[in-house]
């Protein structure tokens, strides 16, 4: 069977590979700045063959190239795990001035978090008119979490009270952002030479 991609896998790569090395340059910019790497790590993909294709019967749409590589939008996707909140921010600031791409949309569950629980920073762009890719920034409290609620969501057997699930659920993910605005408070106690310039726009 040919691939959903077509002929288009090798310069997906490429974009992905610039993706990954503007996340370099600025984490380089802000290492020079404020003394501290602002990525913890950075993973990327390509969607497999098989989800793609499952994504596609998912909403609906022809198992074409067209359907993979215009009407959905994470063929190509990077994750951004953050030490602190500020950076996030900081990085999606970063991409968003990127010439080369051009924002298609961007979802805040950070201020805004899923109702269970979910929190990232996601950003969908549009690279040299050609590619869309989905960029996730999340600090390391959110990755973690998202993992965990990932493992458990794929398991077969659900046992017990699902209420309840849902709602220990969300507390834990509630207790981690307070974890996460706590650690931020104290490293702008301890490093105020870090804070995010704009943040008081983002409080607002
Ligand atoms: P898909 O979920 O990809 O079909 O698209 P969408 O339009 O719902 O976009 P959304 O921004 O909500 O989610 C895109 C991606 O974010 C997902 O593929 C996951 O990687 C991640 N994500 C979103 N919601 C959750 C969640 O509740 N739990 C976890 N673990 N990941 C999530
Ligand atoms: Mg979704």
């Amino acid at each position: 069977m040919e691939s959903i991609y077509g002929d288009n896998l090798p310069r997906m790569e490429a974009v992905r590979d610039e993706l990954l090395e503007e996340i370099q340059q600025v984490r380089q910019q802000l290492t020079e700045k404020y003394g501290m790497d602002p990525v913890e790590h950075c993973s990327s993909r390509i969607k497999s063959e098989e989800s793609m294709r499952e994504k596609c019967r998912r909403r609906g749409l022809p198992e074409t190239t067209e359907s993979a590589l215009t009407k959905i939008t994470d063929a190509i996707g990077i994750r951004v795990v953050c030490a602190f909140l500020d950076d996030v921010y900081a990085i999606r600031d970063y991409l968003v001035r990127l010439p080369s791409c051009q924002v298609i949309e961007e979802k805040d569950y950070i201020r805004h978090a899923k109702p269970n629980g979910y929190r990232s920073y996601h950003l969908i762009l549009r690279v040299h008119d050609e590619f869309y890719a989905e960029i996730q920034l999340r600090t390391i409290s959110m990755d973690t979490w998202a993992a965990l609620e990932h493992h458990l969501k794929y398991k077969k057997q659900v046992n017990g009270n699902t209420d309840l699930i849902v709602r220990e659920l969300k507390r834990c993910a509630d207790e981690l952002a307070s974890t996460d605005a706590s650690m931020q408070t104290i490293r702008d106690m301890m490093y105020p030479q870090t804070e995010g310039e704009d943040k008081e726009d983002r409080k607002r």
